[in-house]
């Protein structure tokens, strides 16, 4: 099988595609930077019974949809037509929305969001006139709830849900399997990055988590793509925001949004909503 990364470079996406490789099928790790590529590339054929050969890496800026198609040509013009898709490129910024500039806004949801759109398109028409191929498209929890500083991250992870539903609804019967993930907090260079830069709010808010490893992460979804599983959660915590979202999330936001009045330092304002709330009541 033929199976096509995009950020596969680094993190969760080169864990997913040493297991894949490890399998014995030939992998096309897609990501910009070259140098991290190569050092992807040979870190895999590194490993005991990996051929080389079966691997190959473009550098390609995902937030375009020529230069992506392109690359995808390349990896199939080698490897032939795609199998799986796993569209693991992303980024994230985390900042309050007031002080993220636009530009910063705009590259989350091109890469995250529409990078993952352009990767399936690249892969899709062939797969459909086969009728045969997987995608994996890989959210976040964030795409669960929304958190502060996130406000870009939240907005692309969560607008995969609805891009992996609606192109399910398409693919289903054309024998297409489109699935979609939520990973938890996973070790790998991007959350080292966010961990530096994530807002004090948040980080009251949301505590200190032990981040899953990236094996533990890669070898679960590699797991649900083989059970065809449309929607893979990891935790306990996820999963129930997951199904029972609605009943869960008004009581967490109330909650949240007092946390974040009392952060910034409003607790005089929530006392005074406290009394105001009290005497509305008083009066009903
Ligand atoms: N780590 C976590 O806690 C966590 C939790 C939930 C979800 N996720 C999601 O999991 C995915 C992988 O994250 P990770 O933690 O493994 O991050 P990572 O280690 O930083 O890897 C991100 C990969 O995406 C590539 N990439 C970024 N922008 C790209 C672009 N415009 N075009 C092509 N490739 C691009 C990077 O390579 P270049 O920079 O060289 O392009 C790299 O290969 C992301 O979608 C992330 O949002 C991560």
């Amino acid at each position: 099988m033929h199976v096509i990364v995009t950020g596969g470079s680094s993190g969760i996406g080169l864990a997913i595609a040493k297991l894949y490789a490890a399998r014995g099928n030939r992998i096309s790790l897609l990501a910009r930077d070259p140098r991290r590529l190569e050092a992807a590339r040979a870190e895999i054929a590194s490993l005991p019974d990996i051929d080389g050969s079966q691997i190959r890496t473009v550098s390609v800026d995902v937030s375009s949809s020529a230069q992506t198609a392109e690359a995808v040509e390349l990896c199939e013009a080698s490897f032939g037509p795609c199998d799986i898709l796993i569209a693991s490129a992303g980024i994230v910024e985390p900042q309050a929305f007031d002080a993220m500039p636009a530009s910063v806004f705009e590259e989350q949801i091109a890469i995250n969001l529409l990078g993952t759109a352009n990767a399936v398109r690249a892969v899709y028409k062939s797969m459909k006139s086969r009728r045969n191929g997987r995608i994996m498209m890989i959210s976040s929890g964030a795409a669960l709830i929304g958190i502060f500083g996130y406000s870009a991250y939240c907005a692309s992870k969560s607008g995969l849900v609805g891009f992996a539903e609606a192109l399910g609804a398409e693919a289903d019967a054309v024998g297409v399997r489109v699935s979609i993930c939520f990973p938890p907090d996973t070790l790998t260079p991007q959350y080292r990055r966010e961990m530096s830069l994530r807002p004090r709010e948040a980080e009251m808010l949301m505590g200190s988590v032990k981040p899953w490893s990236a094996d533990a992460v890669a070898a679960r979804i590699v797991d649900g793509l083989d059970r065809g599983k449309a929607r893979v959660h990891f935790g306990f915590s996820l999963p129930m925001l997951a199904y029972f979202g609605p009943l869960i999330k008004p009581p967490l936001s109330w909650w949240i949004s007092r946390k974040t009045k009392k952060i910034f330092g409003y607790e005089a304002d929530s006392r005074l909503a406290d009394a105001a709330d009290q005497r509305f009541d008083d009066d009903k």
